[in-house]
């Protein structure tokens, strides 16, 4: 069945070969676009809607989360607020809830995230596992995240559970889990896993046919950033703090800087540093990191408009990191851009332009989303 989405005020594309167009439409046709112009020369469809002026725009791709969990850390959080620092040791405590969590409540969990994700625009999700850190818990959070998220990771290196779990991550547990998902990811970073440790990682992963994904730089300079860059990563995640060779490294590679902004104020971080990056060459995207620990939110507008309110992007370069961004740093042609043959992924905000997301913060503007041609 093919649906007309007319009478749009402005859309952004991500297409360089449409732009923006004022005064649009564009057509559904199934799960994939079918075609994007003027209004007025708008083919007919089963189905018309007319968005009266809105601005409409792809899909939020968040490309960076960890829904397969189980309990809850308001503790740690409002221990954080009255300024205690954040440590990557509080993931143990979801470890521990997340084993204790039976299939079911751990898929209701996801399932209840990624329905909160969607209502605010997100159509395209990657999740990690991460929060088992058994072989058994690895796997099921693995078979678990791929029944919803779009994307799913590896990430068994996510703390360092004791003598020999390094083996076991790049042995047993990437031979269990590695027929499961896409990317292997590793948390490179003091008291996680050192730049040599992460590279076994990332070669045990890679010689099991894996993308590679790297948390770096997150809570202090380190290796992450350039080791992802050097052994080709997608994606490299955080990169709150950066020196001056790590953004050349990055602006020199095919490598994103996935940037984090709810998590950097979550843990009372500095914001990364986006516009260095961007002004350097870099690709930059925005994601949430929506986890029960170091950013809990699902809301990729937040992220939009922090990123121009706080971190110096435009409004246009923030749009465009939380769309294709996040697709390029997933390694996808069929999101993050409304174009014929794309993913029929498409939003609508409740107002007349995408400068609205942070001219009015914390307003929640969706008003419309299709996700594979369904109106959610
Ligand atoms: O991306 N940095 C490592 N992992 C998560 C935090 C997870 C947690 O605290 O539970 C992150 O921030």
């Amino acid at each position: 069945m093919a649906i007309l989405i007319t009478g749009i005020g402005e859309l952004t594309t991500n297409d360089p070969a449409s732009g923006e167009l004022a005064d649009a439409a564009v057509v559904l046709d199934g799960a994939h676009i079918a075609w994007v112009g003027p209004a007025a020369r708008a083919p007919d469809a089963d189905e018309r809607v007319d968005v009266a002026g809105r601005a409409a725009l792809p899909g939020w791709v968040d490309s960076h989360t960890h829904l397969v969990f189980a309990g809850d850390r308001t503790a740690e959080f409002e221990a954080r607020m009255a300024g205690k620092p954040y440590q990557a040791g509080g993931i143990a405590v979801t470890v521990e809830a997340t084993r204790a969590a039976t299939d079911d409540e751990l898929a209701a969990n996801l399932r209840r995230h990624a329905a909160e994700a969607l209502r605010q625009g997100t159509t395209c999700l990657e999740t990690k596992t991460g929060y088992g850190l058994t072989v058994a818990d690895e796997l099921r959070s693995a078979r678990i995240a791929r029944e919803v998220a779009d994307e799913v990771t590896f990430l068994g290196a996510h703390l360092d559970t004791g003598p020999g779990y390094l083996d076991l991550v790049c042995g047993r547990m990437l031979d269990a889990v590695a027929p499961e998902v896409r990317w292997a990811d590793v948390f490179c970073e003091e008291g996680a896993f050192d730049g040599a440790e992460s590279e076994r990682v990332l070669r045990a992963a890679r010689a099991r046919g894996l993308g590679l994904r790297v948390h770096g730089n997150q809570l202090g300079p380190g290796p992450g950033v350039r080791l992802a860059v050097r052994l080709g990563a997608a994606s490299v995640d955080h990169c709150t703090h950066l020196t001056d060779a790590d953004v050349d490294a990055l602006a020199g590679s095919d490598t994103v800087a996935t940037l984090l902004p709810a998590c950097d104020l979550s843990t009372r971080q500095p914001l990364a540093p986006a516009r260095r990056l961007l002004d350097a060459g870099a690709t930059v995207a925005l994601a949430t990191n929506a986890n029960p620990g170091s950013s809990y939110t699902t809301s990729m507008a937040f992220c939009v408009a922090t990123a121009v309110l706080q971190m110096g992007m435009s409004v246009a370069e923030a749009v465009w990191a939380a769309t294709a961004g996040g697709a390029k740093a997933l390694r996808r042609e069929d999101v993050g851009v409304i174009r014929p043959g794309a993913r029929a992924d498409v939003q609508v905000l409740d107002a007349p332009s995408v400068t609205h997301l942070a001219y009015r913060p914390g307003v929640p503007l969706t008003w419309a989303v299709w996700r594979r041609g369904q109106r959610t």
